[in-house]
């Protein structure tokens, strides 16, 4: 059987905390567990032929969590950037970061700015680290730099379209989601690429992010090769 794939397909790794706690762990035990589940679904992306993953790692709200688990988290994406990096690169991935720079650790920037310079060439598939991102301040941000360049004269006001929109947010390399996927159960979006998924499909499946795996992406795939998009029409 021949299955439709999908280009663009965002990811919200959820479950990790429950995932931990069920096992009588931290909650930080179920994020590192969490890693193989990335890097298996990316090796199982590239094989099926989809070209964008975007991966929710850090939103604009997780910082309301203790700052034990905010500061883990932060370490925790330097870390895995610097360490899956070539082996990233050796698959011909493309590492890029949407997100905002406020508050976000410097070192954390550093290293996603590497990760971008060293993969920048790739064309197998682009992985989005979602880091430090919410889509509301996306829009926002977008908005106010637009209300700028309408002030300076660059932008006329009344002839903003869609594709003006598209091109003043922070990602706008980005392509329509054509699925979006969020693991453990819950069917909410939490502020991720609201703009970008508003004809997409939605996959909501009952496993822990940790225990995620490409098997479940194919699964996902099939499911979406069988929704009939109409795209408005
Ligand atoms: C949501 O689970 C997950 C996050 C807020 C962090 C996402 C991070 C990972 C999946 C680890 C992999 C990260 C990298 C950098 C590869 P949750 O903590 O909200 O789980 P819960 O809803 O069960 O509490």
């Amino acid at each position: 059987m021949t299955i439709k794939i999908p280009h663009h397909v965002a990811i919200v790794m959820d479950g990790n905390g429950r995932w931990a706690q069920q096992r009588g762990l931290p909650r930080t035990a179920g994020h590192e567990a969490g890693e193989a589940a990335l890097f298996d679904v990316v090796e199982g992306a590239i094989e099926y032929g989809v070209k964008e993953i975007s991966a929710y790692a850090f939103s604009t709200e997780n910082w309301r969590r203790s700052p034990e688990e905010v500061k883990f988290l932060m370490g925790f994406n330097r870390e895995v950037l610097r360490a899956r990096r070539d082996q990233l690169n050796a698959w011909g991935v493309r590492i890029r970061w949407a997100g905002r720079r406020p508050r976000l650790w410097l070192s954390v920037i550093d290293e996603l700015k590497a990760a971008e310079k060293l993969t920048a060439k790739n064309k197998t598939l682009t992985l989005t680290m979602c880091v430090n991102y919410g889509s509301r301040i996306e829009i926002v941000d977008a908005v106010n730099a637009m209300a700028t360049d309408v002030a300076s004269g660059k932008l006329k006001p009344g002839a903003i379209t869609e594709k003006t929109v598209q091109k003043y947010l922070n990602s706008n390399y980005l392509p329509d989601v054509d699925l979006f996927l969020r693991s453990s159960g819950e069917q909410r979006t939490s502020n991720f690429l609201l703009w970008q998924s508003a004809l997409s499909e939605f996959y909501f499946c009952e496993a822990y992010w940790p225990e995620f795996r490409r098997v479940d992406f194919l699964r996902a795939l099939r499911d979406f090769s069988l929704r009939h998009r109409r795209m408005g029409k």
